[in-house]
């Protein structure tokens, strides 16, 4: 009966070496003691695997860690209770709901921004500033303005602690390229190895003491919100007020259940987005032309020089300067999935409780998905707006729940920069660097000099699209 077993298994490795040969360089599968790993990049079974949520879940040990912080919320459920919480949340994430309710917020913040760049000139670090300002559309979409600034930057700083805080120990660099450890991910394994590796010394850096900790102290701020929300005869239209209002199963969310989620939309919503401006800024520093790109559309959109939320639809170069960002430098840069139940997809074998991990950056500089992969070229997502190999938002029914948020918080507010000020920068990032998000390696400093009035009024230069 072993014997068998082991027959059975070396086979699959054998079956699983061949596929890798002919996937050319898409699939590889590792094992390492017990635990089967399959690195998929293929765009077909990628999207087979995001859309099949009856064999491939979330890894159980990564979620045991996320739990510490964002507890039961969406982003950690399965099955009908994620369904059930999934229709409460997704009415204040639609595109309209976006559109109506949290575009104003980020055209009004950045524009906030680009009055406090263009008095001071010298910005510093963008990333910095890119953070801030989408930590406050977060915070005033989740609570509109009945958290003050202060108490809100001090849940933003909280969270940013727990998520990357942390230290990577000079030397883990290399070694952690070597075995393709994920960079923070390496917070979650067992505490020899990360002695090994050199996170032992440091205490801060282990994933799950941070998350604990940061709990600890946003649970006593948010438990506070909640219950001072809850006295009031009237919600505001926001999406804690829409929380407090949902009924499940007949009856009110509790309020452990209502902080997750809330701890949850701040964990995903900000920081995310922030990087996908950065590097948008980034790249289009190095590539004036598409910054003329940009403004020409403005010009031809904006009424008196301020764009409004439905304007998001007839920016479509900025929403590709956006995307392009988001290709080269994706903001999640991994996914990954625990096989639930035995299955076989696309020729390849997967077995309860194997890893899956779909690294989104390779896949999207595969030369055969994108010619000229390493270019910054928006132009890619003028003709298909969402090609096949364009996955940074994941795909399927736990496509990003954020995914119109983003796209209309980055586009808008990339037009609107580009409207008011020249950028030039100061000092460029000298790559990227992965925590649970990719982010610059090094800081983007900028300088600002606000633009002529007469040309950011400038008239139409080009011929705007309808809007739908
Ligand atoms: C550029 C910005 C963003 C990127 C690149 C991004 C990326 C992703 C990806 C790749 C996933 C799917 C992970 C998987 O299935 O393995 C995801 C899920 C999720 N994202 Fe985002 N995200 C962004 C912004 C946001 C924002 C603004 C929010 C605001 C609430 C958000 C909330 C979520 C939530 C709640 C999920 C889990 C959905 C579920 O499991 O049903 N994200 N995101």
């Amino acid at each position: 009966m072993a014997s068998d077993q082991k027959k059975e298994g070396v086979l699959k490795r054998l079956l699983h070496k061949v596929y890798e040969k002919k996937q050319n360089g898409r699939y590889s599968f590792t094992k390492i003691g017990r635990m089967n790993t399959h690195n998929i990049t293929d765009a077909p079974t990628m999207r087979a695997i995001f859309r099949d949520m009856d064999h491939f879940a979330g890894i159980e040990f990564v979620r045991k860690t996320f739990k510490k912080l964002v507890g039961s919320a969406l982003i950690m459920d399965e099955g009908e209770s994620w369904e059930q919480m999934h229709k409460i949340l997704f009415p204040s994430f639609n595109p309209l709901a976006v559109e109506k309710n949290i575009a104003p917020l980020a055209l009004e913040e950045v524009n906030k921004m680009l009055d406090r760049w263009e008095k001071q000139g010298k910005v510093g670090d963008v990333e910095t500033e890119m953070k801030y300002m989408t930590g406050r559309v977060i915070m005033r979409a989740l609570f509109s303005d009945t958290v003050s600034e202060k108490d809100g930057q001090f849940i933003i700083d909280e969270i940013a602690n727990a998520m990357g805080g942390a230290k990577q120990p000079k030397g883990f660099d290399r070694i952690k390229r070597r075995l393709n450890i994920p960079y923070d991910h390496a917070g979650f394994l067992p505490p020899l190895a990360r002695r090994i590796l050199g996170y032992g010394q440091d205490k801060a850096a282990s994933v799950p003491k941070r998350f604990t900790h940061a709990a600890e102290v946003l649970d006593k701020a948010i438990y506070k919100i909640i219950d001072e929300r809850k006295k009031l005869s009237v919600q505001p239209d926001d999406i804690l007020g829409r929380l407090i209002n949902a009924r499940r199963d007949g009856k009110p969310l509790s309020d452990g259940e209502i902080r997750d989620q809330a701890i949850m939309v701040v964990v995903t919503g900000h920081e995310t987005t922030a990087e996908g401006m950065t590097f948008s800024l980034l790249e289009l520093l190095k590539n004036p032309d598409k910054q003329a790109a940009l403004r020409a559309e403005f010009n031809a959109v904006a009424k008196d020089g301020k764009l409004v939320g439905k304007d998001f639809n007839r920016l479509p170069k900025a929403q590709s300067a956006f995307k392009e960002a988001l290709r080269l430098h994706p903001t999640v840069f991994m996914s990954t999935r625990e096989v639930a139940a035995d299955t076989d997809l696309n020729g390849i074998h997967f077995q309860k409780h194997d890893i899956i991990r779909m690294d989104l950056r390779k896949l999207h500089r595969d030369p055969e998905y994108w010619p000229d992969p390493e270019a910054y070229k928006p132009e890619r997502f003028e003709k298909d707006k969402f090609p096949q190999a364009f996955m940074p938002f994941g795909t399927g029914p736990r496509v990003c729940l954020g995914m119109n948020m983003s796209l209309m918080e980055g586009a808008l507010m990339l037009s609107q920069i580009f409207s008011r000020v020249d950028l030039k920068p100061e000092k460029l990032p000298d790559g990227e660097e992965y925590y649970f998000t990719t982010r610059p390696h090094g800081t983007l400093d900028v300088t600002a000099t606000a633009r002529p009035q007469a040309e950011k009024k400038a008239g139409p230069a080009i011929t705007p699209p309808k809007a739908p």
